[in-house]
């Protein structure tokens, strides 16, 4: 290539980048002729294409012309709110002197029958559960109860307690009316969770994580209004979850590692929780396109570990509060929107154990806050200039694609079957489409060096991945 055209084609892909244009992202197989024919990409990082006559042509205007929004999905009728907090209620330790108790006698009741219950109790909990004001009793916290104006016990947390036994949730609950906070992660809890767990007025914090539950999604949660936070990580719930789920007004959404099936419900879109995983179940179909409506408050998802299939819906490039976006492990194709390009402050996307192909959008290596990008484990073809800077800088993991020339790719044989098949996504023509202008960030702009970089903090749905200790 010359001087002079290989300027052009920098003018021609600069100016493009500007105008929100991409590469064209249709990909028709390829043969094990062609790819061995195809020329090794060029030393100099600087041409961005197999070949010159590869070069994008000059931005189409369909670019802005962005399709119809997907429905959104039906809310399901709710509940009537219960009478509000206070804002948040932090539990609080006991007064000395607490007056007259909230429900006493059932508290007293049911404490002492989980006493008898628990047959391992290495922290020495059931200890001091002794006498009548169950406000000193550890794991046991007590504040005024707004509707009452007296005090009651509003949270439990048995957090790490390790209680060993045949520990019934539900029996226990329901004796515990004035229940707000209930975290009883790690220790042998289990029974059925049944319907009227609504009756609990103030209930806003549930952890029943690694615990030993099993059965269908505890759907009587749904009519727990006040619930802000939903943790049913590590226990062997299964079957699908209600569409109702992502109709609660939560902050948090941890089901991980349970045996959920089905497809995700399109309800997905009306969630307005920040932190979502949904990793490690057995969920099945595509990444619903109502994920467009939270593109106000998402912030980190996993989908990773599961069944999913079909390919990417361009939606997901909306997400530009989101700095975490992981598929990883399922049965996902097609290309990468062009639109991931829009993510402004993703930090960690990963792709990686699918089975996407097509070029990997130079937009999206342009993204400014770009940490850790894992597409390895797939079928992708083409890397640009800028993807190529951020495999030079660690940011950006191809290992494992198509992609010629770079070290570490599938064997050219394994790539040609792959492409062998003809494969292609519905609605084809949306994986062109930038909902915002491109580039986010101008070249003179991009770190060069590893020294730009600072570490974000860990993700907190990464944390919820691991089993919680105490
Ligand atoms: C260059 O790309 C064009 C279009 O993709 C293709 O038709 C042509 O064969 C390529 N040339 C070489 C030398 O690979
Ligand atoms: C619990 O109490 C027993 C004796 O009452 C004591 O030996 C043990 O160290 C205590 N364990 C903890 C964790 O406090
Ligand atoms: C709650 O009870 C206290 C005394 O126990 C009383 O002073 C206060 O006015 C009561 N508040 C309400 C809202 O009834
Ligand atoms: C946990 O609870 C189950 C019943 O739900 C019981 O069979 C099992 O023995 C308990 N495990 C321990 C370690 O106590
Ligand atoms: C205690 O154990 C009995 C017998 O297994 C069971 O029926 C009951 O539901 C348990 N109660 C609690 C609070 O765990
Ligand atoms: C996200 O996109 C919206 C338009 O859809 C825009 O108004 C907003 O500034 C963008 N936010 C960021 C962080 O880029
Ligand atoms: C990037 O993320 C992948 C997948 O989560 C992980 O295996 C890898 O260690 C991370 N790399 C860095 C440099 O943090």
């Amino acid at each position: 290539m010359s001087p002079q055209s290989l300027l052009l084609t920098i003018v021609v892909l600069q100016s493009c980048f500007m105008h929100g244009f991409v590469y064209p992202s249709s990909i028709t197989p390829l043969s094990l002729e062609t790819l061995a024919k195809m020329p090794l990409p060029p030393k100099t990082s600087s041409v961005p294409f197999l070949n010159e006559s590869a070069a994008p042509a000059p931005c189409p205007r369909s670019c802005s012309r962005l399709p119809p929004l997907p429905p959104r999905s039906p809310t399901f009728p709710l509940p009537p709110p219960p009478p509000r907090l206070p804002g948040r209620l932090k539990p609080r330790q006991p007064p000395n002197n607490p007056g007259p108790l909230s429900s006493q006698n059932s508290v007293l009741f049911i404490t002492q029958e989980l006493k008898r219950n628990i047959t391992s109790d290495p922290n020495n909990y059931t200890a001091s559960w002794v006498g009548n004001n169950y406000c000193l009793f550890k794991g046991y916290y007590c504040d005024i109860v707004p509707d009452k104006n007296i005090t009651g016990l509003i949270a439990v947390n048995f957090n790490g307690a390790n209680f060993r036994g045949n520990l019934n949730f539900y029996r226990y609950i329901r004796f515990l009316p004035d229940i707000c906070i209930f975290h009883v992660n790690s220790n042998n809890f289990s029974g059925l969770i049944f319907p009227n767990i609504n009756k609990l007025r103030f209930f806003f914090e549930l952890d029943l994580s690694n615990n030993g539950f099993s059965g269908s999604f505890p759907v009587s949660l749904i009519g727990s209004r006040q619930l802000t936070f939903v943790d049913l990580r590590f226990n062997t719930f299964s079957g699908p979850v209600p569409p109702q789920l992502f109709n609660l007004d939560v902050d948090v959404i941890f089901i991980n590692n349970n045996g959920f099936t089905q497809t995700i419900p399109s309800t997905f879109g009306n969630t307005p929780a920040l932190y979502i995983t949904l990793a490690n179940n057995r969920f099945t179909g595509p990444i619903p396109q109502t994920i467009y409506y939270n593109r106000k408050t998402l912030i980190e998802v996993l989908f990773l570990g599961n069944r999913l299939t079909g390919c990417l819906p361009y939606e997901i490039g909306y997400l530009n509060l989101s700095h975490v976006f992981d598929v990883s492990f399922n049965r996902l194709t097609g290309p990468i929107p062009e639109s991931f390009g829009c993510m402004a402050r993703m930090q960690f996307l990963n792709l990686a154990h699918n089975k996407f192909y097509g070029p990997i959008p130079e937009s999206l290596c342009m993204l400014p806050r770009a940490y850790n990008f894992t597409l390895s484990n797939n079928y992708f073809t083409q890397v640009g200039p800028q993807c190529r800077r951020l495999i030079r800088l660690g940011t950006l993991d191809v290992r494992k694609n198509c992609i010629f020339g770079l070290r570490g790719q599938r064997n050219p044989r394994t790539c040609a079957a792959f492409f062998s098949r003809a494969r292609t996504c519905p609605r084809p023509e949306e994986f062109s489409l930038v909902p915002c202008t491109l580039p986010l960030t101008t070249a003179s702009e991009l770190p060069m060096s590893e020294s730009r970089f600072t570490t974000p903090p860990s993700p907190r749905t990464y944390a919820a991945l691991e089993k919680p200790r105490h």
